[in-house]
């Protein structure tokens, strides 16, 4: 469905959303938010909204421009139920013409799902426990895949259909992942479903229509499943079974028929089921398909099935069911090999663009029983031989297809790589270009923006955060894309702000923030990635070191931190509004650790009656890992050792400055939601440890007890130094700064603040020197060495070539983009939503032209400027602002189109 806008209406209002998204089928609230863009300056508004029968359920109006988007509050919605809505504005010319959209409403509350979950007939899949310590020596499980890994289900149900339909739905979800068929033909285009959520709060159910796939009389609907997230090898020790043994489907079919009749359907003990060709399909391993076992027409109708077996209906439905939001996981793209050549060890493609997905390869004339093998990896070594740059437990990323004899085109379909080169094996010759492509997987965002500039190497450092962005935004933001594929919280917080100039990320970061508050522990801290299962409990209970830590300052405060960012954004409180228990819950623990602990190294001491008033205040003595990967503390030692220098050096200091701000995010955030009271108190207890703070770690002279580029940066950015030591810290960072040959040595957290601090506190030459580095650690460094994403190491690849074993998909350190857009383009929002902007490019930056556009909630925001000469701006309605260029101020107006200026 989309939007439809009456004809001759050129000034309607269009982009109509719902829950942000486009006439979405099955929203989960019963109080939707719609948003849309008028086709002019708006000075007043009407909107309503009609059921299926016609009758309007709701009527709203107002003046001028939303503040955020308009919440529904009309009488209540029905489950399952398809709304209309309808709006139009009055501007300069009077009213525009209506312009309408739809949305649908998912099963919503309880009891509007009715199904068991259904098992198929299966041997539960073998419990694997692997720890952070097998996987550093290379331990592992000493039995082939095939042994060890269990083949995906097929699971049939007929239905039955005696009349004219006029509307179907299918609602479905799995333990496992799944795909489901009608009379054999997949529905939807989604891939992955239901998606990774924390399963054991929450499963989320998809919803299909499947109006034009059903036919009078016998329909069969079918569901392959696999292990997928719930029962197969994860996150970064590759252990099986972290949410379940076995897997399981569920699905629930709503029929609507012409003669006003409604029926629900639903899978239970009739369904019958089998093993499939997929003799084992795994995330992180890879799959392996056996066309010999292929069962043509298995889901379609008049299929004997008499040698299936009966599934297992569960009683118990503890785990629960919610709509799925946002975007789901789809096929975004399909990219060409760039070479093929032959080696020693099979065909090497090289797709020219390290990217998360699969392989689909076209095979002809390929005798039974052939056994093809496509293995992938991220990069090469130094003479273009094979290098496998992710290894360790369960980690093969490799698929194997069997020939059935006949002609295929083989894409897996239950699992997924992060890789640039594939190497296969087992043809008879080098594969033709066109028999090949690279199957690009991600959840679908719309794209939100474009940078682009006179130096290609900023342009392409932009693109590598772009595709860092996609393979990592798939079902849940994560922190790469073949090691551990976890939801790491610190990587999303410190990653959230360029995301938002690349792609609507709204409801994909909603939907994820309900998995961080379910995955808050009972303590109120927040877990250092979500999902997060009991099996990563376990695992930290019983490790040492940093494997010890499930809770993080930096990471855990993404619950506070992520929010604001999104609300700074898109101006939507529902954000905030959501997450601000959990926010209030992580600031209790916060301030209840600080009570009653110490850092260890005092827990011997005698402090005086001053010094443990002020440690009473401060979050300082958890572990966390500090300011992560920071390249001066990495370097001389094994990787195992290294990384953890810097937590040992500066997670005292780090906890307390996130606690205050996250204090103050906190405090903004209660205003926002109209409670002044709370507001004041968390503003008065972020200043409370701020003074503490200053009081027992900043010098008279504003330095640090250690002399880090990434503490000075972020105790300037939280403002950690008091006013009159400020300048002395700031020139402290500098020094630290030249003394790197002016390069950085800030790790995850110090890196998203550092160029902001050099330029606020006044060494603006020096930040430009920074991003315009190119020596390691540098950004443009692995722009000149070819990546084409971002990498979890500066020097991932030597200066002699050679690449290390580390991820080269790793968004983290992309959060510059957010500098390009703010500074080098210079379009900076300074209300919520963009409803205000400064756009104040940086024409001394060495660029002699730069275009970029943001598109935000109130349209899209369209810049470029050329050094010497001119800059056009075009403000959508909605948006007004401050052009700045060098001493000049100029006052723009919403709506503005073209601000031409004669640049100095
Ligand atoms: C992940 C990170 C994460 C970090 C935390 C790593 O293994 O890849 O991106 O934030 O651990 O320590």
């Amino acid at each position: 469905m989309t939007n439809t806008v009456a004809p001759h209406s050129m000034s309607a209002c269009r982009d109509l959303r719902t829950e942000h998204l486009i006439a979405p089928i099955a929203i989960g609230t019963e109080r939707p938010r719609f948003t849309w863009i008028p086709g002019g300056e708006q000075r007043a508004w009407e909107l309503d909204v009609e059921d299926a029968a016609g009758e309007t359920v709701w009527r709203a109006e107002g003046t001028g421009f939303p503040r955020g988007p308009v919440v529904y509050d009309g009488t209540a919605l029905d489950a399952n139920g398809a709304y209309a809505w309808r709006v139009r504005s009055l501007t300069s010319e009077g009213w525009t013409a209506w312009a309408t959209s739809t949305f649908g409403v998912a099963l919503l509350r309880p009891g509007d799902w009715q199904a068991p979950w259904v098992e198929p007939a299966q041997a539960g899949t073998l419990i694997e426990r692997w720890t952070l310590l097998d996987w550093i020596r290379g331990g592992g499980p000493a039995t082939p895949e095939q042994d060890r890994l269990r083949p995906a289900n097929l699971v049939r149900q007929a239905i039955e259909i005696d009349r004219p339909v006029v509307r179907a739905r299918l609602y479905a979800t799995a333990r496992g992942i799944y795909q489901a068929t009608v009379n054999g033909v997949t529905v939807g285009d989604e891939v992955l479903a239901p998606g990774f959520d924390s399963y054991l709060h929450r499963v989320s159910v998809q919803c299909y229509d499947i109006t034009a796939a059903l036919r009078p009389g016998e329909n069969v609907i079918g569901i392959a499943v696999a292990d997928g997230w719930w029962t197969g090898r994860i996150g970064i020790t590759g252990s099986s079974a972290q949410f379940g043994q076995r897997t399981a489907v569920a699905w629930q079919a709503h029929i609507d028929y012409a003669d006003g009749a409604t029926e629900v359907m639903m899978l239970g003990a009739r369904a019958r089921s089998s093993a499939g060709p997929w003799l084992y399909a795994d995330l992180f391993v890879g799959e392996c398909y056996d066309a010999r076992k292929a069962r043509p027409g298995w889901d379609a109708v008049g299929f004997d099935a008499s040698d299936w077996q009966p599934v297992r209906v569960l009683e118990d439905s503890t785990h629960t069911l919610v709509p799925f939001t946002g975007e789901p996981v789809r096929r975004v793209g399909e990219v060409a090999p760039v070479d093929v050549r032959e080696t020693d060890e099979g065909a090497l493609i090289d797709f020219g663009q390290v990217l998360v997905g699969r392989v689909r390869l076209r095979l002809r004339g390929l005798p039974e029983g052939r056994r093809i093998t496509i293995e992938h990896t991220e990069v090469l070594t130094a003479d273009a031989a094979w290098f496998q740059n992710i290894v360790g437990i369960n980690k093969e990323q490799a698929d194997v297809f069997v020939s059935s004899g006949e002609d295929a085109d083989y894409e897996p379909a239950f699992t997924f790589h992060g890789f640039r080169y594939a190497r296969i094996v087992g043809l008879d010759a080098l594969p033709a270009p066109a028999d090949v492509r690279a199957v690009v997987l991600a959840s679908d965002l719309a794209d939100a923006g474009s940078f682009e500039c006179s130096d290609p190497r900023l342009t392409r450092l932009h693109r590598n955060a772009v595709w860092s962005q996609r393979g990592n935004f798939v079902s849940i933001p994560t922190d790469c894309p073949q090691r551990e594929r976890a939801g790491w919280t610190g990587d999303m917080q410190v990653f959230a702000p360029a995301a938002t100039n690349n792609s609507r990320v709204l409801p994909f970061l909603e939907r994820w923030l309900a998995n961080v508050r379910a995955d808050q522990f009972s303590d109120g801290a927040v877990p250092i990635f979500s999902p997060w299962s009991p099996v990563n409990s376990d695992m930290a209970a019983t490790e040492g070191g940093i494997a010890a830590v499930s809770r993080a300052a930096g990471w855990s405060d993404a619950i506070a931190l992520v929010p604001w960012t999104l609300y700074e954004r898109y101006g939507d409180p529902r954000v905030l509004e959501e997450n601000w228990p959990a926010m209030l819950r992580w600031i209790d623990y916060q301030r209840e650790v600080a009570r009653t602990r110490v850092p260890d190294r005092l827990a011997s001491t005698e402090l005086d009656p001053v010094t443990r008033d002020r440690q009473a205040l401060l979050y300082n003595s958890d572990q966390n890992f500090g300011d992560w990967l920071a390249p001066s503390t990495l370097e001389g030692r094994p990787v195992h050792e290294a990384i953890g220098i810097a937590p040992a050096l500066t997670g005292e200091y780090i906890g307390p400055m996130y606690q205050a701000q996250t204090l103050t995010v906190a405090a903004r955030a209660a205003e926002i939601l109209g409670r002044p009271e709370e507001a004041a108190d968390l503003a008065a207890r972020a200043a409370e440890v701020r003074a503490a703070f200053a009081a027992e770690y900043v010098d008279v002279s504003g330095g640090l007890p250690v002399p880090l580029q990434g503490l000075y940066v972020l105790a300037l950015a939280f403002d950690m130094i008091p006013e009159d030591r400020r300048r002395g810290a700031a020139a402290r960072l500098a020094e630290l700064v030249r003394a790197r040959g002016d390069r950085l040595d800030t790790g995850f957290l110090g890196t998203p603040h550092l160029l902001d601090v050099l330029w606020e506190t006044g060494y603006r030459d020096l930040a430009r020197r920074v991003l315009w580095q190119s020596e390691p650690p540098s950004w443009l460094y692995a722009v000149d060495r070819g990546a084409t994403t971002m990498w979890e190491n500066w020097a991932a690849i030597a200066p002699d070539g050679t690449p290390s074993a580390t991820s080269f998909n790793h968004y983290a350190f992309g959060c510059v983009d957010d500098w390009l857009f703010r500074r080098i383009a210079g379009i900076r929002p300074t209300a919520p939503g963009y409803a205000e902007v400064v756009i104040e490019p940086d024409l001394d930056c060495g660029l002699s032209w730069v275009r970029a556009h943001v598109d935000t909630p109130r349209g899209r925001i369209q810049l470029a400027w050329e050094r010497g000469r001119t800059l056009e701006l075009s403000l959508p309605p909605g948006v007004s602002g401050r052009v700045r260029t060098g001493d000049d101020v100029v006052v723009v107006h919403e709506g503005t189109t073209l601000v031409a200026l004669g640049l100095a």
